[in-house]
């Protein structure tokens, strides 16, 4: 179960494994974002979509998926996230100003 608090927001990260994510209270902005590499940039990545999770969505992530979450309004939240393995040598958060990736 996770939780998160009026104006909390999480870094941009990968999972580097598939995921589900059940909102269970409140709502959840994910940012989503991709990878774009390029010759001077190879951990470039850019917004590719905002979509807010009400109560009762279920939304799944690929391993290669990149995400920022926040809670939208006032309200907490809360849902019920499952993970596979985690390859911790592919976990990564972005920035994406000076684009660039560390470990996470
Ligand atoms: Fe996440």
């Amino acid at each position: 179960m996770v939780t998160w608090a009026p104006k909390q927001q999480s870094t941009i990260h990968n999972h580097a494994t598939w995921g589900i994510v059940a909102m269970i209270g409140g709502q959840e902005k994910n940012t989503l974002w991709q990878r774009c590499p390029s010759e001077q940039q190879p951990d470039k990545i850019q917004l590719t979509e905002e979509r807010v999770l009400q109560p009762g969505d279920i939304m799944a992530f690929m391993p290669g998926a990149i995400h920022c979450v926040e809670p939208v309004g006032d309200e907490m939240t809360v849902s019920f996230n499952l993970y596979g393995v985690t390859d911790y040598s592919q976990r990564y958060q972005f920035d994406p100003l000076t684009q660039t990736a560390k470990k996470f």
